[in-house]
């Protein structure tokens, strides 16, 4: 009988890093990323595809790690918040207030930068159907789009 329960290494790009894990064919990238490698910034929300709380780029496309096999993901590249470290979207983020708790930010921050990048014309209209995939239950969006705001107008700037 096949061995399901077996763990194997594969190598993943992160945030511009290779990382060695060990993995179940089962194992969702989510899980490795929090539980195998510690990159608690990636939150854990509904595991149903629906809130955005763990949403990574893959490639530079935002996906729901939750919803991703990691051994799907083997040959791409993967950032995640803490690949956003000290860019203009955390400033815009921290200038603006766009968040409360915080715990639906890295992945708004994941979603919010790849608009920022791929569609810097943005108005009001695109930027709150591409901020549909996340949900907050704190702020009322009112600031997170301020946030967006800012930086597609400094990136307009630059
Ligand atoms: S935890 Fe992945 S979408 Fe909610
Ligand atoms: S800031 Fe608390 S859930 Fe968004």
């Amino acid at each position: 009988m096949k061995e399901f329960r077996s763990e194997k290494p594969i190598d993943l790009s992160i945030n511009g890093e290779i990382r060695s894990v060990l993995v179940r064919p089962g194992d969702t990238l989510l899980k490795v990323l929090r539980q195998n490698l510690g990159m608690t910034g990636t939150k854990l929300g509904c595991e149903n595809g629906d809130c955005g709380a763990c949403t990574v780029q893959r490639d530079g496309i935002p996906i729901k790690s939750c919803c991703t096999l990691v051994a799907d993901v083997s040959d791409s590249e993967i950032t995640t918040i803490e690949g956003l470290r000290g860019t203009p979207i955390q400033d815009a983020f921290v200038n603006e207030y766009g968040f409360q708790c915080g715990f639906c930010t890295p992945g708004l921050m994941m979603n919010a930068e790849a608009l920022v990048r791929t569609v810097p014309d943005a108005d009001n209209e695109i930027i709150r159907e591409w901020l549909e995939s996340n949900i907050c239950r704190c702020t009322g969006y009112e600031t997170i789009e301020l946030s967006v705001k800012r930086a597609l107008a400094e990136g307009q700037e630059n």
